[in-house]
């Protein structure tokens, strides 16, 4: 089983430079390109969260129209910079399904792979946050997968990453999650988003992996003395890879200019 993962697109209105300089527009049609000439071709594409840059739903159309050129399933999770309700719209129940709270809380059955994704957003602010119906849900969810070897996916990590700004933003019901976690051996990973680095961190007896963003990859300060900035970086995705042994590997894919391929022996 194969899985792309895209995040942190941050679509702009049609036309628009996000944050002035950064064309994240075109660097999701070219993600969206190169995960259609993958062989083989991934089972689904999940999108852990920050599809649009203001949650407009003039960006959310935007950003639906993009992903519509995927030649397979789609699922997505919103992150701070959207609003549930514009995404649950703009991509319709299938793509963004909402419980009866409105919550972006759904489990995606039919393959190898289980997948519970889950919605951290706070509408007052940039923080993760998961209520108690969330956990409540989450922990029913791995008690009715049994064994199944599951994926967890949502915007925010559960834990402090190093970075000064998404570190402060934190993650309200972290805690409680991780106790629910701590239970279930079979969650293989949790993806997730929100810093715009590729990270994998030990959690609870699982491992988060955080993607990069599509283009706006954050400044890495270990110092942590620097407010975070972002650089204009090559558009970039994960690719996890399923293998009849059970494991899981993880690729990173930059769409940058390479030279070769080249023989060792040449
Ligand atoms: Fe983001």
């Amino acid at each position: 089983m194969l899985i792309a993962q895209i995040s942190d697109t941050h679509i702009s209105e049609p036309g628009q430079m996000t944050c002035g300089v950064a064309p994240m527009a075109e660097n999701l049609k070219r993600c969206v390109d190169s995960i259609n000439a993958l062989e083989p071709l991934p089972d689904l594409v999940l999108l852990s969260g920050d599809v649009t840059d203001k949650a407009t739903a003039a960006q959310a159309r935007h950003a639906a129209e993009i992903l519509a050129g995927l030649t397979m399933p789609l699922y997505v999770v919103p992150g701070n910079h959207d609003s549930r309700q514009v995404l649950a719209e703009a991509f319709g129940p299938v793509i963004c399904p909402t419980n009866n709270r409105g919550l972006v809380n759904y489990v995606v059955e039919g393959y190898p792979l289980r997948v519970i994704a889950f919605d951290t957003l706070d509408p007052a602010g940039p923080s993760g946050r998961l209520g108690k119906s969330s956990l409540d849900w989450i922990s029913a969810c791995l008690k009715d997968g049994g064994e199944q070897p599951t994926l967890l996916v949502a915007h925010h990590p559960p834990l402090d990453l190093g970075v000064p700004e998404t570190d402060q933003d934190g993650f309200v019901g972290a805690e409680a999650l991780a106790a629910i976690v701590s239970r279930h051996p079979n969650i293989v990973r949790f993806l997730c988003g929100h810093i715009h680095l590729h990270t994998n961190t030990l959690w609870c007896g699982t491992c988060v992996t955080t993607a990069p963003s599509t283009g706006m990859q954050l400044t890495l300060d270990l110092t942590q003395k620097t407010v975070s900035r972002f650089l204009l970086s090559s558009p970039a995705y994960l690719l996890h890879v399923w293998t009849p042994g059970q494991t899981l590997t993880t690729h990173q894919i930059i769409l940058s200019d390479l030279s070769g391929p080249f023989d060792f022996d040449g």
